[in-house]
């Protein structure tokens, strides 16, 4: 048996992002036992996911010519599906390999592409546009600052974070997973320490409040350059 003081040595180190994204659908961790892959509420309920396609409907619908554009952290497309149809190319990419298999079952649309990849250490695809929608808020600080790097080439992005209501303290770390920095009553703010995001303009295009001490979801339109 270990001594004491070597068993208080052990340091854990965090399972990759990727292991505990697969462990999240494999056991329905954002619920619904019913689908194969289940993206959370925050993908299906209707007062949460209705404007946020009308928003971002519009703003796609906005260019002279259809955009091109990157749909980091797809999920189950529940969502993304809407969008296929504004875009020039539409790119889609999660990092859990059996999900975007599943999604290419699924969704067949020419202009339709998917790729699995880890937004924090991969190359990303090149797009007009990238929606983000309630992804970073699930990972550690050092993956979102490497994202976040990534972002200035686009043109435009996109940011869905889920938010605690009223003041809080922003960029809490977190161990990446299932779970997100609400829990610590705090949430991204991305132009501020440590991120730092430089850009040209910030445009909150939605904000839906939960229930009761549940939070809000803002979605925030940033031109980049
Ligand atoms: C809560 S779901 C949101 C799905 C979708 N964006 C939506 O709003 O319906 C978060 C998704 O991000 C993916 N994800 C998490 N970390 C990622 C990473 N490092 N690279 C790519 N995808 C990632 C997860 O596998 C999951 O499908």
């Amino acid at each position: 048996m270990k001594s004491k003081e070597n068993q208080t040595k052990t340091i854990k180190k965090p399972w990759p992002t990727k292991d505990v994204m697969e462990q999240v659908y494999d056991l329905n961790l954002w619920g619904d036992n019913s689908s194969d892959y289940y993206s959370g509420f925050g993908s299906h309920q209707s007062e949460i996911v209705k404007p946020y396609v009308a928003v971002v409907s519009s703003f796609l619908t906005s260019f002279k010519k259809p955009p091109t554009v990157c749909d980091f952290g797809c999920g189950d497309f529940n969502i993304g599906k809407e969008f296929v149809k504004y875009a020039k190319k539409y790119i889609a990419v999660d990092i859990v390999s059996d999900l975007i298999a599943h999604n290419k079952e699924q969704f067949r649309v020419e202009n339709l592409e998917f790729i699995c990849l880890d937004l924090a250490i991969d190359d990303l695809p090149s797009a007009d546009c990238a929606l983000v929608r309630q992804v970073l808020q699930h990972l550690s600080n050092a993956e979102v600052k490497s994202v976040v790097h990534k972002l200035s080439a686009f043109k435009y992005v996109i940011l869905t974070e889920h938010l605690p209501n009223g003041d809080f303290i922003p960029n809490k770390d977190i161990i990446s997973g299932q779970g997100i920095r609400l829990k610590k009553q705090s949430g991204l703010h991305l132009l501020a320490a440590p991120f730092n995001f430089k850009v040209k303009e910030e445009k909150e295009l939605l904000s839906v409040k939960l229930d009761a001490g549940k939070g809000v979801i803002v979605t925030t339109l940033y031109k980049v350059f």
